[in-house]
């Protein structure tokens, strides 16, 4: 409830800084309005922590981990993946293995922040930080080498512009100063590739990392961008992937004509995963557009090497 209120507080400061007519914020992406970061009715582990252990259930370490990337659409994924009855989602981002002072309590803090689960469940928990912190991938394989993982992306470009209006809606809140997009990334006529946003769409960089733990095979990518336009199909891959049988399907979603985006339907109770209009993103002047494009389009295709399959990126 405490979340609840706290999200709600946090739209309405959003609303009144925010007229939806400003004309620098008009375009919203599905990505960020319907699925925000905030699981507003989702059991917090902290509630599980206090229950009883259902008989036959116990806390697993998850089997299974979404590792990013940020804004990459995690929480849609994580949410729409808890339809299906072998899978249990901790409700929290746990950052165990990129934040130092949670790895130092050790795997059975971890595990106690994870829910409960029956011998045919498996668990799995999702923290977009993992994707881009370098100790990542070495303390999971440490935990286990066999484990699977799956990396959701979308176009960098979109990625960044997404990033980047999450952070100016936080220091809007915090009353701190905001800067324009370009303002930041352009620095003297040139593209800031400095800029820890930009950074963090270099999925080849990243990707290489993993890769030194893991095999391809480990690793099951979602089409971020094609998640939000065909959930079914995408989610029928991912129950692939994870030798799951399929039951997740096409009625578990319907199309919400008022928010534009699909909405879940499952226990017969329906859910859309955001009551706002969502942030809007900044209409991107098109030069700097050009450049951003420019610059990924050589890491986008040696990540495409790198994984053996392609995405239309721009
Ligand atoms: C908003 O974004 C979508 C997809 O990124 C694009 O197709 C559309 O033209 C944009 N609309 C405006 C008003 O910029
Ligand atoms: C929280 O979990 C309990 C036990 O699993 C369940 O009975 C309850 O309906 C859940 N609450 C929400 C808001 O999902
Ligand atoms: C490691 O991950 C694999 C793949 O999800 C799973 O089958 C196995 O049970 C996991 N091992 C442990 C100890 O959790
Ligand atoms: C559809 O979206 C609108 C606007 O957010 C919301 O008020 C309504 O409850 C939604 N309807 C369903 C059936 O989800
Ligand atoms: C976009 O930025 C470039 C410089 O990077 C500038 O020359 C151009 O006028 C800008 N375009 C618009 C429409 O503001
Ligand atoms: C790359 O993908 C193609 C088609 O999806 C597949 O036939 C091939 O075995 C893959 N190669 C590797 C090295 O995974």
């Amino acid at each position: 409830m405490a979340i609840l209120l706290l999200f709600a507080l946090l739209l309405l400061t959003q609303g009144q800084a925010f007229p939806t007519e400003n004309p620098v914020l008009k375009n919203a992406s599905a990505l960020d309005t319907v699925y925000p970061e905030i699981a507003e009715y989702s059991n917090t582990s902290e509630q599980y922590s206090t229950q009883a252990s259902p008989l036959g259930s116990s806390r697993q370490i998850p089997q299974t981990i979404i590792v990013g990337v940020r804004k990459g659409g995690t929480r849609a994924l994580l949410e729409m993946l808890d339809i299906h009855p072998n899978i249990v989602v901790a409700a929290t981002e746990v950052h165990f293995f990129d934040w130092d002072e949670n790895y130092v309590k050790g795997i059975e803090w971890y595990r106690n922040l994870m829910p409960f689960s029956y011998e045919n469940q498996i668990t799995i928990e999702k923290t977009p930080g993992y994707f881009t912190a370098p100790q990542t991938p070495e303390r999971i394989h440490e935990m286990n080498s066999s484990i699977k993982l799956l990396l959701i992306l979308r176009d960098p470009t979109e990625r960044v512009i997404s990033d980047y209006t999450q952070v100016y809606y936080n220091r809007l809140e915090n009353r701190k100063p905001v800067q324009a997009f370009e303002d930041i990334v352009i620095k003297n006529g040139a593209l800031n590739t400095k800029y820890k946003a930009i950074q963090r769409s270099l999925y080849d960089l990243h990707m290489e990392r993993w890769l030194k733990y893991f095999t391809l095979d480990q690793i099951h990518i979602v089409d971020g961008n094609n998640l939000i336009k065909s959930p079914l199909t995408e989610l029928q891959k991912v129950e692939r992937f994870l030798d799951l049988p399929p039951r997740i399907v096409s009625s578990n979603f319907y199309f919400n004509q008022t928010k534009g985006f699909y909405c879940i339907r499952s226990d017969g109770k329906e859910r859309c995963l955001h009551e706002s209009k969502g942030r809007p993103h900044p209409v991107v002047n098109e030069t700097v557009l050009e450049q951003l494009y420019s610059y990924f389009r050589e890491h986008n295709k040696r990540f495409y090497n790198m994984v053996n399959q392609s995405f239309d990126w721009h």
